[in-house]
């Protein structure tokens, strides 16, 4: 069977406990600061997806050895510092990330390198206005499509200064591109976001000796400071834990553990949702590796019902709804969620294909502009789902075969590789039949 395709089967129960692969943002971060900082940074258990792979890749093409060691488990890279890039001689394939493409341009502008950034058929369609005009205001030149997706063309050569910018939309990637910006730009930069977003560059640019000032809603950054190389353990990540949590959670009567997740406040929307619903979770063992909490999350049989999902949550959850819309598609009673327009900029237009696929299931979906309505079943039925590219909306849907009738057939399976390599294995020693 190609690996593109993948069919989940009922009867499938998860049980037991198991750890889920590094966290993402975190990930790509340490290559990030790690190729800017002085000295030899390590990084343990870096996710080895393909989305952290593009990021080391654009790295490598700027002149920055990285190495793997232990099967991968190990990187060790070796910083050229703030002034060290050197320009690209090929375009930079970012594959399907956001998060490198986004932050990539912060950094490239920063460093006054002339350097093409694309990707993918789904990260083309994505917007890129929302990062390169902020950074034109502080005095990058970068070229869009007609419709402000990539390629990006940066021009090199350009000085930056700091700016003091109010993001219009809450968004952790926008914030981190010119923060890292700020750290080549003349002076201070300072954005200010509208809700709050994930603070992991804040906290890692702090653990390379970075000052970063904080006050409320808005962070600042001077330039010119010296990255020092650092030690980071990553965590694993809440987004990839967040499958077997619902899976569990949905399932209702088994207890399942994720060990040594990131408990970050800014990322456990997830866990405040599901508890909203119904779900019984407990957190044990915390405590802080590498400057983020971390903590073995338990769930515990109960049984889901719908919820009014508050929209101050949905940053805090945004990389999590496809695999709660499932959680809503099986609890009882209606689940309403609002305010997550930003849904429909992912890898795909999630709040699009998810109703598509879970309609396909039976269930029935209201699409609103910024989020869905939708009425909880007992059970599911089956049918072929076609993932669009999206790593989250096929892992979201191989749960849904914990409550299904019939196979699920996933399409376009294989984008799992972007973000969890491991899933299928993971999933089918957990207990799931796929
Ligand atoms: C990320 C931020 C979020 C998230 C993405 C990773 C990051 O995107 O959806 O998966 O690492 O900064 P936005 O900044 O577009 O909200």
């Amino acid at each position: 069977m190609s690996d593109d395709i993948l069919i989940a089967r009922p009867g499938g129960r998860l049980q037991g406990s198991l750890t889920v692969p590094g966290d993402k943002s975190i990930s790509h971060r340490s290559v990030m600061l790690g190729a800017l900082a002085e000295g030899v940074t390590e990084v343990r258990d870096c996710l080895m997806g393909e989305d952290v792979r593009a990021t080391m890749g654009a790295f490598r093409a700027m002149g920055v050895r990285i190495e793997e060691l232990e099967d991968g488990r190990l990187l060790r890279v070796h910083g050229v510092g703030l002034k060290g890039l050197r320009a690209p001689a090929e375009v930079l394939d970012c594959g399907n990330s956001g998060t490198s493409m986004r932050l990539l341009c912060g950094i490239v502008a920063g460093a006054g390198l002339p350097a093409v950034l694309s990707g993918d058929d789904s990260l083309r369609r994505r917007p890129m206005r929302r990062v390169t005009e902020p950074l034109a205001l502080m005095g990058a030149r970068i070229d869009t499509a007609e419709q402000g997706t990539p390629p990006l063309r940066i021009h090199g050569a350009r000085a930056l200064h700091g700016v003091d910018y109010v993001l219009p939309v809450a968004s952790a990637q926008v914030k981190s591109a010119l923060l890292l910006a700020g750290l080549f730009a003349e002076g201070e930069t300072c954005v200010t976001e509208p809700a709050v977003t994930r603070d992991h560059s804040e906290r890692m640019l702090r653990g390379f000796g970075v000052e970063v000032r904080q006050s409320g809603a808005k962070v600042c950054i001077k330039g010119g400071q010296t990255l020092h190389a650092n030690r980071i353990v990553v965590p694993a990540d809440i987004s990839s834990a967040a499958f077997f949590l619902v899976g569990a959670a949905l399932h209702g009567r088994e207890r399942l553990t994720v060990r040594a997740v990131g408990v970050n406040p800014t990322r456990t929307g997830v866990l405040d949702i599901l508890r909203l619903m119904g779900a019984q979770l407990t957190l044990d063992n915390p405590r802080e590796i590498g400057g983020e909490p971390v903590a073995d999350i338990t769930v515990h049989p109960a049984e889901l019902h719908g919820a009014e999902i508050p929209p101050e949550l949905v940053p805090l959850a945004i990389d999590e709804f496809p695999a709660l819309f499932v959680a809503a598609a099986c609890a009882r009673g209606r689940t309403v969620v609002t305010g997550a327009e930003e849904l429909r900029h992912k890898e795909s237009d999630r709040i699009k294909t998810m109703a598509r696929g879970l309609r396909t299931l039976g269930v029935t979906v209201e699409t609103l502009p910024d989020g869905m309505v939708i009425d909880g079943r007992p059970g599911l039925g089956g049918g072929a789902i076609e993932a669009h590219g999206d790593h989250r909306i096929a892992m979201a849907f191989a749960m849904a075969s914990l409550r299904a009738e019939a196979d699920i057939t996933l399409r376009g399976a294989s984008a799992i590789a972007t973000s969890f390599p491991d899933f299928v294995t993971l999933a089918r020693t957990a207990g799931l039949r796929i």
